[in-house]
Formats: C-alpha cells, sequence, structure tokens
C-alpha cells in the first residue's frame, strides 16, 4: 500500500486527479471506475479543470461506476446517474454511450447485478478504480458484514449508511434502503485502486481498514490484498493512525 498524504481536501483531489489523469494520458482507451459522495468532488473538478486546458481527453474513456441506489432513476437528483452526468459527465468530452451505472430502477435487480459483472469483464475489467470510504468502511455499498461478497449485489444500507447519506435528502425517510453494488471482486480485480478519505470523519475508518486486520467487517480493509493500491489522505483522515502518533 502506497500512501499519499495531503494537507485537506482540495489537496487530495489534486492528487488523486493527478492519478487518473497519468491512466488516461497514458492509456486513452482505459477502463476507470468511478464514485460517487462528497469526496470525489475535488477531483473531478480536478480533472474538468485539465479537460478545459486542453491537457485531457476522455473521448475513448469507458467508465463504470460502483453503485446506484434502487428505486432512483437518472433523474432523480439524488440518484448516482444524475449525479455523475452533472458533476463530470457533461463537463468532459467522454462519449454518454461509454459511461456505465447499474441501473437502480430496473423489474429486476437480480438480472441487473449479471448484466452488471458482465458488462464489467466485457470491457477487460477496470483500469483504475477509484473509491471514498465509509464511516463504517464500506467501499461501494460493500457494507460490514459477515463475508466479502464478490458479485455486484443487492444490498440492504445499513443505519450508519443511511444516517451518513442522510443530508442529501429531505429526510431520513427518503433515503433508499437498497443498492446495486459493485462487488468486491471486480474492485480487486481493478489493475490500479486508489482510494480518497477525507476529514476527521473518516479517520477510524481509515485507521481500522489500513493498519488493522483484514475482515469483511471493515470492508475496505480487503484492498490491504492489492498489489497497486494508493491511499490519498489528508491530515484529517491520518489522525488516528500509528504514524501520526
Ligand atoms: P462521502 O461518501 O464521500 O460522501 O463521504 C463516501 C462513501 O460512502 O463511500
Amino acid at each position: 500500500m502506497k500512501v499519499i498524504r495531503a494537507k485537506d481536501s482540495c489537496e487530495a483531489g489534486a492528487f488523486a486527479a493527478e492519478l487518473i489523469a497519468a491512466q488516461v494520458k497514458q492509456k486513452p482507451v482505459c477502463v476507470l471506475g468511478l464514485a460517487t459522495g462528497s469526496t470525489p468532488l475535488d477531483t473531478y473538478a480536478q480533472l474538468i479543470a485539465a479537460y478545459r486546458a486542453g491537457e485531457l481527453d476522455f473521448s475513448c474513456v469507458r467508465s463504470v461506476n460502483l453503485d446506484e441506489y434502487v428505486g432512483l432513476g437518472p433523474d432523480h437528483d439524488q440518484s448516482y446517474a444524475w449525479f455523475m452526468w452533472h458533476n463530470l459527465f457533461e463537463r468532459i468530452n467522454i462519449d454518454p454511450h461509454n459511461t456505465h451505472i447499474p441501473d437502480g430502477i430496473t423489474a429486476n435487480p437480480d438480472a441487473e447485478c449479471q448484466r452488471y459483472d458482465a458488462l464489467i469483464a466485457s470491457l477487460g475489467g477496470v483500469d483504475l478504480q477509484l473509491l471514498g470510504i465509509g464511516p463504517n468502511a464500506h467501499i461501494g455499498f460493500n457494507e460490514p458484514g459477515d463475508a466479502f461478497i464478490p458479485e455486484t449485489h443487492v444490498v440492504e444500507l445499513t443505519d450508519s449508511t443511511i444516517s451518513a447519506n442522510a443530508r442529501f435528502f429531505a429526510s431520513v425517510d427518503q433515503v433508499p434502503r437498497q443498492a446495486i453494488t459493485m462487488g468486491i471482486r471486480a474492485i480487486l480485480q481493478a489493475r490500479k485502486v486508489v482510494l480518497i478519505a477525507t476529514g476527521t470523519g473518516k479517520a477510524k475508518a481509515v485507521c481500522d481498514a489500513f493498519w488493522g486486520p483484514v475482515t469483511p467487517m471493515v470492508p475496505a480493509s480487503i484492498l490491504q490484498l492489492h498489489p497497486d493500491f494508493t491511499l490519498v489522505a489528508d491530515d484529517d483522515a491520518l489522525s488516528l493512525t500509528p504514524s501520526s502518533n
């Protein structure tokens, strides 16, 4: 594991964007695994700026997103399809046909999970997977549990995740209870993994995941086994790690 330490979330976003930019320049026809949430917004802003400066070309890039809420379609302003379109895709020259997100309003979520794994395989897997981390150390919506689940699957969101995400909805009751998430296999098979963690709210999750044992109760801990894993974290997110004491 490589750790890149940033002074704040803006600098963390710049470092992560540099890693993604390097991937796109080195292999223009690459597959980026993308994430939603507050954390990657600085990274996406940096990528948009690099595109506008003429430094990056996304015309051949394909993308697969980690997850989507069950029950929310792309027209819902809290769906992850909506998030990706407004925070990245409409501002760069990626071909919308080359962007992929699980379908949250499918009539058959289990079939959608199988389709999504087949899609990732047909693209040749992920070249660089970008991740955030939940306060409970989830990656994508792979929640703490008794086992790592390899396949894309429908997940019941934990109370911790529902309350963490309630800030985006009018009330906690409106937060969907289920999501479709890419499983651990596709994440671990990505050729590079970059996880961004910022803020004191992630400090315990970071410490448990990367300075503790590998266990499905701490889903991000599996990344300790990845051969090309980079943690980009700010001082606050690293404040509980042994090296900070
Ligand atoms: P956040 O979410 O970036 O909004 O904190 C991260 C996550 O839950 O993976």
